[in-house]
């Protein structure tokens, strides 16, 4: 939490507002202005790209339980704030009427008795009308603390509304196989379109996948439709010979650890809570740290100010007045890792999860990573060094596979897959040659 370091209408004493440090590359400035922290929760929230990892990693809840503590502390303190200010706007706006109205009569009474001209009567009309006007704003105060009161009350009854499950079969163990049965799909803003088209394959536990393909392949929507975010248009994703759709979805996404492409920035947290939000159910200081090492993200957590407990987004500023530090995209791209791993679950989903990230350490991250044997794991790159490690690489071309097998199987072909990977195959030959 924040300081107050002015007082206005939106800060009450004791500091309830996040401040907030203006940094631009061509304007810096120590003026502060104050943003509920809450804003940034509620930020995460509504972000459309974001909903998918909310929801796989069960964070809807979480986040939503966070900002109900933060908006209840707020919203009484801006409602008890009005309410202060308004009962003494009430007895300015009183004494003045009073004096306004006073003078009004001691005005009419001059005219009456000739003293005055009759034009001060435009005066009185002036008097009378900014009075009344004054009136009128008051109960427009009124009746908008009304509607915040009523709206806050709607607000709380929809947040209480349960989120859509799915079926209601339970998932025991970790399901042996995961099944696409001929899976073609479409988004419905584009019904036309088959995005994925007619996909067959098979994915062993414990095995290790990855999926190639050209940008907008259906690699991305592959995976949605793996987690159970969106259900196939025709065809099937089983788990252990039974539908998705047929499980309480709950119980699916804790088995998955996903890293989406789109993957989720908390810039209200610290980075240890970046890292925690892997999985809120658990606190392990020694999962914590084995993540982040895994993840490569030591090194740099370790030179922020505060390590893991500093604010990773430099619009926030901690108690001792230590301001946030921004990171790079490789560095963010740590940390959602670092998450992911945290997590700890038997079935990981990466969806280029290294892209920002040098390839030194990215292949010593994929070498870790490959070396557990009891996960299944499934990662969508467009680097070779990490493609060759998997036990089976699937190709897709526009919604479709049109190649699968080992690297050395697919390079032996000759095919697609040995064209698009053609420079880099090149380039990684000519490492064994200088060696
Ligand atoms: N939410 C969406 N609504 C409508 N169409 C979408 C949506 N998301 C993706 N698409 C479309 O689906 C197709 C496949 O997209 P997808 O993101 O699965 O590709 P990708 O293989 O992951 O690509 P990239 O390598 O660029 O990440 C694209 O043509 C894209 O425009
Ligand atoms: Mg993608």
């Amino acid at each position: 939490m924040g300081r107050c370091k002015a007082e206005f209408s939106g800060c009450p004493r004791g500091g309830y507002f996040q401040t907030v440090w203006l940094d631009h590359p061509l304007r810096t400035t120590n003026v502060y202005i104050f943003i509920p922290m809450r804003y940034l929760l509620e930020w995460s929230l509504l972000q459309p790209k974001q909903i998918a990892e909310l929801r796989l990693y069960g964070m809807v809840r979480h986040l939503l339980d966070l900002r109900m503590k933060r908006r209840d502390i707020d919203e009484r303190k801006r409602i008890d704030f009005e309410r202060k200010y308004m009962t003494r706007r009430f007895m300015a706006d009183g004494i003045e009427a009073v004096a306004e109205v006073g003078s009004l009569i001691w005005i009419t009474l001059q005219i009456i008795s000739r003293s005055q001209p009759i034009g001060q009567f435009i005066y009185v009309q002036q008097v009378v009308s900014r009075t009344m006007g004054g009136a009128s704003g008051f109960v427009t105060q009124l009746s908008t603390i009304d509607e915040d009161i009523a709206n806050l009350f709607d607000y709380e009854e929809f947040m209480q509304l349960s989120e859509r499950s799915g079926g209601t079969k339970r998932i025991s163990s970790v399901p042996e196989e995961i099944v696409f049965d001929d899976v073609s799909f479409h988004y419905h803003t584009r019904e036309d379109v088959d995005v994925l088209k007619n996909i067959s394959l098979t994915i062993k536990r414990n095995q290790h996948i990855a999926i190639v393909g050209e940008n907008g392949a259906g690699k991305s929507t592959f995976i949605k439709l793996l987690g159970g975010l969106y259900h196939p248009t025709k065809g099937h994703v089983l788990l252990d010979g039974v539908d998705v759709i047929e499980y309480n979805i709950s119980d699916w996404h804790k088995l998955l650890a996903v890293l989406q492409q789109d993957f989720i920035q908390y810039g209200f947290a610290t980075a240890q809570d970046n890292v925690l939000f892997g999985n809120v159910e658990k606190s392990d200081p020694g999962m914590l740290a084995k993540s982040i090492e895994d993840a490569e993200a030591k090194a740099f957590t370790d030179k922020l100010p505060k390590k893991l407990d500093t604010y990773i987004n430099n619009w926030m500023e901690d108690d001792e007045v230590n301001k946030g530090i921004d990171l790079s995209g490789g560095q963010w791209q740590r940390l959602a890792l670092a998450r992911n791993f945290y997590r700890d679950a038997p079935v990981i989903i990466l969806d280029e999860p290294t892209s920002a990230i040098d390839a030194l350490a990215e292949a010593r991250i994929f070498d870790r990573l490959f070396k557990e044997k009891d996960k299944t794991i499934i990662t969508i790159s467009h680097r070779l060094t990490t493609v060759e490690k998997a036990d089976v690489i699937y190709m897709f071309e526009d919604g479709a596979i049109v190649e699968s097998g080992t690297h050395q199987s697919l390079t032996n072909k000759k095919g697609k897959y040995y064209k698009m990977f053609k420079a880099q195959l090149r380039d990684s030959d000519k490492k064994e040659d200088t060696k």
